[in-house]
């Protein structure tokens, strides 16, 4: 992902390669799979590197509209530098009516060409998470639209659980990129992190010890790679009464959901059922 943010800015004949020309890198993958902690980490590293355009999060809350989303990308885009405000003061200036347009216009009318204005020689990065928890369609159409006319140093950076509905908005579109590795399923790509985290979380335990190794692999195995099945699973056994008991049962469970596909949906329903029934 870091070569593909820095590629705008390579040699041509560096960048052969079709999707490093891509205006956006789209992370489509399973729920609980950890999709918004690689965002939060993205966001962390391109801000420590100062070039972390804006970042819109926690689409669930009523703040976080997509005219918020439009009001955080200008902000970010003056301050970038005198050059880049002094464009956006321009635009306003010759067109009052567009601090009060819709999403859609203020992206074509502000964003698009103040954008023009951002240092060639630097890469930005806007980052987007929960395409799918956004409810107002506007948001897709400035991706699937406007997006390609921005500068190729302005690089979009958005996850989603895979909805058919952004899905086929977003496939056919040459300007997006998507990310060819699952955080999740057989080949369990994210195994080391989930390792960490699991070892971590069990130290923190007065029963961790007592976790032995070939249970500990086991429970890898169970994960499927599913951050939030093993953040789920780890809160479970620190409230219960015997969690190496109870471990051993959720690892023998036998779900048919389990292997139905590479959906967590129905893995996480399950495992729900499971700790809900235990409840008394
Ligand atoms: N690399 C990681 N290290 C530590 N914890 C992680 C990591 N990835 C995910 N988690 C934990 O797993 C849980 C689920 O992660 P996260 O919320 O990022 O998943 P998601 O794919 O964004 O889920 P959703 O589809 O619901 O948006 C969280 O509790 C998070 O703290
Ligand atoms: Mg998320």
């Amino acid at each position: 992902m870091w070569t593909w943010i820095h590629s705008a800015m390579e040699d041509d004949t560096l960048t052969a390669a079709s999707e490093l020309k891509t205006q956006m890198y789209l992370v489509a993958d399973a729920v609980g799979s950890g999709k918004s902690s690689l965002l939060h980490t993205i966001c962390q590293r391109t801000h420590q590197q100062g070039i972390l355009l804006a970042s819109f999060f926690d689409q669930m809350n009523d703040q976080s509209t997509v005219s918020n989303f439009l009001a955080v990308l200008i902000r970010g885009l003056c301050s970038v530098d005198e050059h880049v405000l002094q464009s956006v003061g321009e635009i306003l200036c010759k067109d009052s009516s567009l601090t009060s347009a819709g999403p859609q216009r203020q992206f074509q009318a502000i964003v698009v060409p103040a954008a023009k204005s951002l240092p060639p020689d630097r890469a930005f990065v806007l980052t987007i998470d929960a395409l799918d928890e956004e409810d107002d369609e506007v948001l897709l159409i400035i991706l699937r639209d406007p997006v390609p006319h921005l500068p190729p140093n302005l690089r979009v950076i958005a996850t989603t659980r895979s909805e058919p509905h952004i899905m086929q908005r977003l496939k056919t579109r040459p300007h997006v990129h998507f990310c060819l590795h699952s955080l999740t399923g057989p080949s369990n790509s994210n195994r080391q992190d989930l390792t960490i985290y699991t070892t971590q979380r069990l130290n923190d335990t007065e029963f961790g010890d007592k976790v032995s190794e070939s249970v500990r692999d086991e429970f890898m195995d169970k994960s499927e790679g599913v951050f939030l099945w093993a953040a789920t699973v780890l809160n479970h056994l620190e409230r219960a009464y015997d969690p190496i008991c109870e471990l051993k049962d959720i690892l023998k469970g036998r779900s048919a959901h389990w292997v139905e596909d590479g959906n967590a949906v129905p893995r996480l329903d399950s495992l729900y059922s499971d700790i809900l029934s235990k409840v008394k």
